[in-house]
């Protein structure tokens, strides 16, 4: 995993519970990374994990709860980092259904060792897209602020829904239907 991913959850960590908090889940988690990361650097998905199970266990918060609103602020990152790649688009539904064929593969050319999601669409036309999210890291709830916030960003917005597939969430369905 990406380290960007890492440090801007520590950012958002210390924006909203402080720094004593960041200190206290990086010493709880034991990690080989000991906590110092750069935004260039790869690090285990592991590390992710272990934070925020003990951000969850400290706040009460579920790990879905903090994955959602993990993946509406790190929206405002790539707003802010990958203007280009963003501004290709301009409409929502055209976007995310563009996120395996076009997004991620710009993505993967910056980081080629990042570790992506699979999406697979299943339907689409101009207010509905239903696609599958694949990956062994089961961030789906990462992927529904993502979403979200995508549908903001087009001062618009959706109903979205998710249908498990594989219980332990590596294989999700998005149906998402413009209001
Ligand atoms: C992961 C970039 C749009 C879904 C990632 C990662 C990056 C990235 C850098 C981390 C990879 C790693 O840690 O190795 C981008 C950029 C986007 C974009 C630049 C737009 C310009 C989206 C959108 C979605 C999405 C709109 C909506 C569903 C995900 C998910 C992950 C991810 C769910 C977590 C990894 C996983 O589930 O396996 N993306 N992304 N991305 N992205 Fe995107």
């Amino acid at each position: 995993m990406k380290g960007i991913v890492f440090t801007e959850f520590l950012d958002l960590v210390e924006d909203k519970f402080g720094m004593e908090m960041v200190d206290s889940i990086i010493e709880a988690s034991e990690l080989e990374s000991e906590g110092v990361y750069t935004s260039i650097g790869t690090y285990n998905f592991s590390e992710m994990l272990s934070l925020l199970s003990n951000l969850s266990e400290r706040t009460n918060i579920t790990i879905d709860d903090l994955l959602l609103v993990y993946g509406e602020h790190f929206f405002s990152v790539i707003e802010r980092s990958y203007i280009g790649l963003v501004d290709t688009y301009n409409d929502p539904i055209e976007m995310l259904a563009s996120i395996e064929n076009h997004i991620h593969v710009e993505v993967r050319k910056i980081y080629p060792e990042a570790e992506l999601p699979t999406f697979i669409v299943e339907e689409k036309s101009k207010d509905l897209l239903i696609m599958v999210y694949k990956s062994s890291r089961a961030m789906y709830y990462f992927g529904l602020g993502l979403m979200n916030r995508t549908f903001k960003h087009f001062n618009t917005t959706a109903e979205i829904t998710l249908e498990k597939i594989a219980e332990d969430g590596t294989e999700v369905r998005f149906i998402i239907r413009r209001n």
